[in-house]
């Protein structure tokens, strides 16, 4: 009985220490999501896992896809320097002198943690990471669609914009693709002006109003400023306790530090991330939803214009295979600028509980059709969307969807464009790491 006691009483004082102390290292639902910074596995769905229809054959695939893991950009990893020259050794200092409350293991991993150089020769340059995400999606791709990988080089088409990060990608994605196969592709040479793919670089309207806008500085000088955030930048400060007092752009910036290393571990873990709670991620990763609402988002139509050109590319695809002339397989590698201008275009993500597509049956459309048809499917990250069903969309629903992206031009750009813009409304569109907006066009013949 006393020796029951003794074990109890021991129970409970280490419960009082151990929910006292905040272990990241061995934290038991580590936080995955890091806005853009997202790893796709993380995110993705699997196209294999979606049934295919019986008696009805892929012809054509489109994809829209965002190039995978990179570095920080320039400015980013100067700050990052910066900050963990300025900190990491108070931080160790502050846990020795007993000021701050994280664990010996987060600590040991921070005093084995060097400084990456290659960032500073490699900014924004894809990463072995991103490199392996985007061969396994085309990995993915080909196991889903064997029979589209017949055919010759004129059956495909491939076009990254002209960053180093998107022609990696693209060469990723087609040596997953071809990987033992007879196929000798590859991707077409980005262009210098390339006004589908990075639109929003020749559009004035978009580079003053938008993203050298007042709004967009206002919005995020605001989100420094709310509540949770002076919150969470108080509990951060609290839990280092260093003498440094950090800015609210510090503490930003710190959390780059965590995510960016965070997303080339093998264990996918950063002792910078130990500075944070899982509360505070979802506090400070609301800024990148601010910040992309503002600037690829909802806030303003002209993002959403913005994104047509690419659909009147998929529409125009999708339209040739149907007379019989379309490309096995078209891909485009581009920035999360885009993808975010498309899924507005789109009106996706916009009411999270929206038009939801029931998932029927997919075996009952085929089974019924009387005649040929064609169908298109729609997939974001390997997930199904709002925009059709499981089964898809028919070619007349398709078109309806798709026919007024056919006629733009970047006419709305010029400062002087006169055209009333609608008012917008609208949630912030999902964000993540390496992205892709697939679309598979279907025929269905009826099999007596
Ligand atoms: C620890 O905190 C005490 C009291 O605030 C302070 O005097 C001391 O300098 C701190 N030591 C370190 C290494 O941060
Ligand atoms: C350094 O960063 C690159 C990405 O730029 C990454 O691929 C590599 O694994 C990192 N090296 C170490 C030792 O973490
Ligand atoms: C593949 O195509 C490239 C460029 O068209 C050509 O230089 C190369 O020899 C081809 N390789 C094979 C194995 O056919």
């Amino acid at each position: 009985m006393y020796t029951y006691q003794i074990i109890l009483l021991l129970l409970a004082v280490f419960n009082v220490v151990l929910s006292d102390k905040s272990c990241y290292w061995n934290s038991e639902c580590p936080y995955l999501m890091y806005a853009t910074k997202t790893p796709y596995d993380s995110i993705r769905g699997d196209i294999r896992d979606f049934p295919s229809i019986p008696n009805c054959e892929v012809r054509s695939v489109w994809a829209l896809i965002r190039h995978g893991n990179r570095n920080p950009s320039g400015t980013v990893t100067g700050e990052m320097n910066e900050l963990q020259a300025k900190i990491k050794h108070e931080i160790i200092a502050s846990y020795e002198a007993g000021n701050n409350s994280l664990c010996a293991q987060d600590i040991q991993d921070l005093r084995a943690w060097t400084w990456n150089s290659t960032m500073d020769v490699s900014e924004s340059y894809l990463t072995g990471t991103g490199y392996e995400e985007i061969y396994d999606m085309a990995k993915r791709i080909r196991e889903k669609y064997p029979h589209l990988l017949a055919g010759t080089e004129e059956h495909f088409y491939f076009r990254p914009t002209y960053k180093q990060r998107t022609v990696a990608s693209a060469m990723a994605f087609v040596h997953g693709l071809t990987e033992g196969t007879n196929l000798n592709l590859t991707a077409d040479e980005p262009l210098e002006r390339d006004d589908m793919l990075r639109p929003y670089d020749n559009c004035d309207r978009y580079q003053e109003d938008v993203k050298g806008g007042q709004p967009l500085a206002d919005e995020l000088e605001a989100f420094w400023r709310t509540e949770e955030y002076v919150a969470m930048q108080q509990g951060v400060q609290k839990r280092l306790g260093i003498p440094t007092q950090l800015t609210a752009a510090e503490v930003y910036t710190l959390h780059e530090l965590c995510r960016f290393y965070r997303s080339w571990s093998p264990t996918l873990r950063s002792p910078w991330c130990a500075a944070f709670t899982n509360e505070d991620l979802v506090v400070i990763e609301y800024r990148d939803d601010v910040r992309h609402y503002q600037r690829n988002g909802y806030a303003s139509t002209i993002n959403a214009k913005l994104g047509h050109f690419v659909l009147r590319d998929m529409y125009e695809n999708f339209a040739a295979s149907v007379q019989g002339e379309g490309r096995n397989l078209v891909s485009y590698f581009a920035h999360d600028t885009l993808m975010e201008m498309t899924f507005c275009a789109l009106g996706l993500f916009r009411d999270p509980e929206g038009i939801a597509a029931a998932v029927r049956n997919p075996n009952r459309l085929c089974e019924t059709a009387n005649d040929v048809s064609h169908r298109v499917q729609f997939f974001i990250n390997e997930k199904l969307t709002s925009l059709c069903p499981l089964e898809g969309c028919s070619w007349e629903q398709f078109s309806s969807i798709f026919t007024p992206f056919t006629d733009t031009t970047l006419e709305f750009c010029r400062r002087d464009y006169r055209q009333p813009d609608e008012p917008v409304t609208g949630s912030s569109v999902a964000i993540s790491g390496s992205m892709i907006l697939f679309a598979a066009l279907t025929i269905v013949r009826y099999l007596m």
